[in-house]
């Protein structure tokens, strides 16, 4: 395995192939589910307007990644105090925030396609964004002691909730790289038949996919809801899973008795980029990592 900070998954990330068999931690309706707010408060804000206007029983789980570019401490405090009123999961972020790992880094277990620039850099976000945590006010025992998995009900159907993948909490199993190749979606349909859920939910490789396969199951995964998604657009993305279908989505599917959708979350913008800037100006690692994805979108494209 490669040791170097950033490129690891630390042993603790791992969980058991029965993580999944166990009582559902909540049951809706309708769930929402958003990974990789990545601290910004426009995008939350967003994201709690939509979440306002669903009827009916539902939940909200923010599955990880919610801090990082939050690094000043009322910042942090904001984005902290108001994702913990709902269900969180850990991601590799707040883990690395809260109870770092020896070597760890960034904690993001970067596969050999991210080049070695971004991972140095996101791991010296971390360190700015450690100082600001500790700086804090929030008890960030908190965060250490979230789940890394939960399982949720929705319609009756088991809905796997993870960060990463199906196996550790920064695994990139449910990345659109691998599940686009035959053997990537061959292993993800076993770990769904495996671990008895109909859908997994997941964010950490940061590109959005809904993968169906047969039986009405299906990996998919958010993407960014603080970022854009797609090249030249400016929107968040969350996964809302609901017995009833969504008034509008991006895409979606229907598994069964299912509505499996992926709901933009359109930020404000222009105030988003600026409080960007005034956290990571022109230079910084942040603004060098990602400030042409915040403005321009990745380079990918929603297919068809
Ligand atoms: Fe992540």
């Amino acid at each position: 395995m490669d040791k170097t900070p950033g490129r690891s998954c630390p042993l603790s990330y791992r969980y058991a192939a029965d993580a999944f068999r166990g009582a559902a931690a909540l049951a809706a309706d309708t769930l929402w589910i958003a990974g990789g707010l990545y601290g910004n408060r426009y995008a939350l804000q967003a994201l709690l307007e939509a979440f306002d206007a669903e009827p009916g029983a539902k939940a909200l789980v923010f599955n990880g990644d919610f801090h990082w570019f939050d690094a000043e401490p009322a910042e942090l405090e904001l984005i902290d105090g108001t994702v913990l009123g709902f269900h969180a999961l850990r991601g590799n972020v707040e883990t690395e925030i809260a109870a770092p790992a020896d070597g760890a880094g960034c904690g993001c277990a970067y596969p050999e396609w991210v080049g070695d620039a971004t991972v140095e850099r996101s791991n010296a976000i971390i360190e700015r964004l450690r100082t600001a945590a500790r700086a804090s006010g929030r008890d960030l025992a908190r965060l250490s002691a979230l789940p890394i998995h939960i399982v949720a009900k929705v319609g009756g159907e088991r809905i796997g909730i993870v960060h990463g993948d199906a196996e550790s909490l920064a695994g990139w199993n449910f990345s659109q790289e691998v599940l686009g190749t035959p053997q990537g979606a061959a292993a993800a349909e076993r770990a769904l038949v495996r671990s008895g859920v109909k859908v997994f939910a997941s964010s950490h490789s940061c590109l959005p996919v809904l993968k169906s396969f047969p039986g009405g199951r299906a990996v998919v995964n958010n993407g960014s809801a603080g970022m854009p998604n797609f090249r030249g657009e400016r929107y968040g993305i969350a996964t809302r899973i609901s017995v009833r279908p969504a008034r509008t989505s991006r895409y979606g599917a229907r598994l069964g008795g299912l509505h499996v959708d992926a709901m933009a979350l359109a930020y404000d913008y222009a105030a988003w980029e600026k409080r960007f800037v005034e956290l990571w100006p022109e230079g910084s690692d942040a603004h060098r990592s990602y400030f042409a994805r915040i403005r321009q979108g990745p380079d990918f494209e929603l297919a068809a």
